[in-house]
C-alpha cells in the first residue's frame, strides 16, 4: 500500500483518506464523495480495529460486509477509489496492543470516560493508518464529534503532515444518524430510533433560552418515558475543549452529546447549539 502510495505521489497526484470499519452506507459515502472533490485519489480503508472495542461482542457482531462495501464504492468511481483492507496481522503482528494517549483531556470526556481504552485504539489504528498512507487530506465524520476533535489533535501533538476534515453527519430522512450499528436494530428499536436526533432538536431550541441543566434534566425525563430507549448520557460540552458547560457564555459555541441504548446496540448522536 504504502509504495502504492508513494508512486501515485511520485506522479504528481493528490491523496486523500477515508478511514472506515466497513458496513458501508450514505454517511461513509458522503465523506467519500468530499474526498474525490478534493484530491485526484481517495483511499478508503476497512478495518474492524480489535483495540478500539470496549464490549467484546460489540466486536465480534460488528458487521463485516467487505464485498458489498467493494460494489458500493464501484458505484461512486471504478477509477479514483482505491479499498484498503488489512487483517488485523497487516497491522498489529500478533501483539493487537494500542498505545497510549494523551489528547490534553479531550479523550477523557464522554466516549472516553464511557469506553475504556476506546481512544488508545482510536489513536493507534488512526496513526498507523496515516504513516502507510501518507495522504494530504483525511475525512472524519461530526458524527463522531469527540473523534474528530482528538484526530485533529492527534496530527498537531505528533506532527503528522495531513489536514483533517470535518464533515456534517449524514441522517436517515427520518433523522436517524446513519450508523454501520443500526442495520443490527431490532424493527421496533429501528421505528423508535429517530426520537433521539428530535429530543437533541429540541434541546437545541430550549438552549436558547434555558440553562444547560434545565435542558440536561428536560432530556432525561423524555427518555425515562422512553421505555425502548435507555439513556447513558447527555451532555452539553464546549465545542473545543469537551469540557462540560457550568454557566453558558456568549463568547463560546456548544454542542449536546448523547449516547443511547436501544436494546444492544449502543447508538451516539450529537448537534451543534449555538
Ligand atoms: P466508522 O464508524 O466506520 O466511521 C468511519 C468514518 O465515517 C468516521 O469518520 C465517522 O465519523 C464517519 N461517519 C460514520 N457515520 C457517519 C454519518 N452518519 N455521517 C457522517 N459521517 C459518518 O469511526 C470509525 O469507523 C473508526 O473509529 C475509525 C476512524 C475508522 C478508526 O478505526
Amino acid at each position: 500500500m504504502s509504495h502504492h502510495i508513494d508512486e501515485i505521489k511520485a506522479n504528481g497526484k493528490s491523496v486523500g483518506f477515508v478511514p472506515t470499519m466497513g458496513a458501508l452506507h450514505n454517511g461513509h459515502l458522503s465523506l467519500v464523495n468530499k474526498g474525490l472533490d478534493q484530491n485526484d485519489i481517495v483511499v478508503v480503508s476497512i478495518f474492524v480495529n480489535p483495540t478500539q472495542f470496549d464490549n467484546q461482542e460489540d466486536l465480534v457482531k460488528y458487521p463485516r460486509t467487505l464485498d458489498a462495501d467493494v460494489t458500493l464504492l464501484k458505484t461512486v468511481s471504478d477509477t479514483t477509489i482505491i479499498v484498503y483492507a488489512p487483517t488485523v496481522e497487516d497491522i498489529y503482528g500478533n501483539n493487537i496492543l494500542s498505545q497510549s494517549f494523551t489528547f490534553e483531556g479531550l479523550e477523557h470526556e464522554m466516549e472516553g470516560a464511557f469506553r475504556d481504552g476506546h481512544f488508545d485504539g482510536v489513536g493507534t489504528i488512526v496513526k498507523r493508518l496515516l504513516e502507510i498512507v501518507k495522504p494530504d487530506y483525511a475525512y472524519f465524520g461530526e458524527k463522531d464529534f469527540q473523534q474528530l476533535q482528538i484526530i485533529k489533535k492527534l496530527v498537531e501533538l505528533h506532527h503528522i503532515p495531513v489536514k483533517i476534515i470535518g464533515c456534517a453527519i449524514h441522517r436517515a430522512e427520518d433523522g436517524l444518524a446513519m450508523s454501520s450499528r443500526n442495520a443490527r436494530l431490532t424493527e421496533v428499536h429501528r421505528n423508535i430510533a429517530p426520537f433521539i436526533y428530535r429530543t437533541l432538536n429540541s434541546a437545541n431550541e430550549k438552549f436558547g433560552t434555558k440553562s444547560a441543566q434545565n435542558v440536561t434534566e428536560w432530556v432525561e425525563k423524555q427518555f425515562k418515558r422512553q421505555p425502548l430507549l435507555e439513556l447513558e448520557y447527555f451532555i452539553i460540552a464546549d465545542t473545543t475543549t469537551l469540557k462540560p458547560v457550568k454557566r453558558k457564555s456568549t463568547k463560546k459555541t456548544y454542542r449536546a452529546f448523547v449516547a443511547v441504548y436501544a436494546g444492544d446496540i449502543r447508538l451516539i448522536d450529537n448537534i451543534a447549539l449555538n
